[in-house]
């Protein structure tokens, strides 16, 4: 593991952004994982403005998204699609139909789960992982649990999670109670992964996740086990 600690958001942000840019001109034809959420904002920001600059073509790239909230379509700007048609994607020389996201719209969510894994296989798995980490050890949507779940699937979200997205949200009562999310199968089986964090709030879960024993319950844990694992810490 490779543990990187930075004084600012903006020290973070330009670091990724770069480790990402540096798998994208590598690998043009590459399938990149993205995370949603306040994280990553400013490494898409970097993103965006390298690839108006002429430094990165996002032509050749496909990506897969972490996950969706349950019931939440991508018209609506608190999905996950809305959020990333509007950060990143429509930003940059992606096509949108080599974008995904997983459908929390989905009548069948159990088959759109299988689907999202076999989309995933059909790729040839993912070149690089971007994740965020949640207060509660979470990645992706891979909440506390007794086991690790390999697969895509449904998921409840923690009320801590549920409280801690709420400032996205009216209210915390309109932020859905299931989403769906890639598992950790997925996840792990990334050729590289970059897991990015920032602020004083993060620090005792990072101190757990990367430093801890591995445990479902510190689903982030697993992460030790990756053989190119990149974290990058801010604590401002
Ligand atoms: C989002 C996601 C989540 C977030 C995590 C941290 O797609 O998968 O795991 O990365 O909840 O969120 P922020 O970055 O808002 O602190």
């Amino acid at each position: 593991m490779k543990f990187i600690t930075v004084d600012t958001y903006e020290e973070l942000s330009k670091i990724a952004s770069e480790i990402i840019g540096e798998q994208v001109k590598a690998k043009p034809e590459c399938v990149l994982g993205l995370a949603t959420g306040s994280s990553p904002l400013g490494t898409y920001k970097n993103l965006v403005t390298a690839c108006e600059a002429g430094e990165l073509d996002f032509s050749g790239v496909t990506s897969v998204n972490l996950d969706e909230y349950v019931g939440l379509d991508g018209t609506n700007d608190q999905s996950y699609r809305y959020f990333m048609n509007t950060n990143l994607f429509t930003k940059i020389n992606i096509s949108l139909d080599k974008t995904h996201v997983p459908n929390g719209c989905a009548d069948d969510l159990k088959a759109e789960c299988a689907r999202y894994d076999e989309l995933i296989e059909s790729l040839g798995g993912i070149d690089l992982q971007l994740l965020g980490i949640g207060l509660d050890g979470h990645i992706g949507f891979n909440e506390p649990d007794e086991v690790f779940i390999k697969e895509t699937h449904q998921v409840s979200l923690d009320p801590s999670t549920i409280e801690a997205n709420a400032r996205f949200f009216a209210s915390k009562d309109d932020v859905p109670t299931s989403a769906v999310t890639m598992g950790i199968g997925a996840i792990m089986q990334a050729k590289k992964v970059l897991l990015i964090a920032n602020g004083a709030g993060k620090k005792e879960i990072m101190q757990k996740a990367f430093y801890g024993p591995i445990t479902p319950l510190v689903p982030a844990s697993v992460l030790q086990l990756h053989p190119d694992l990149t974290v990058i810490y801010a604590e401002k």
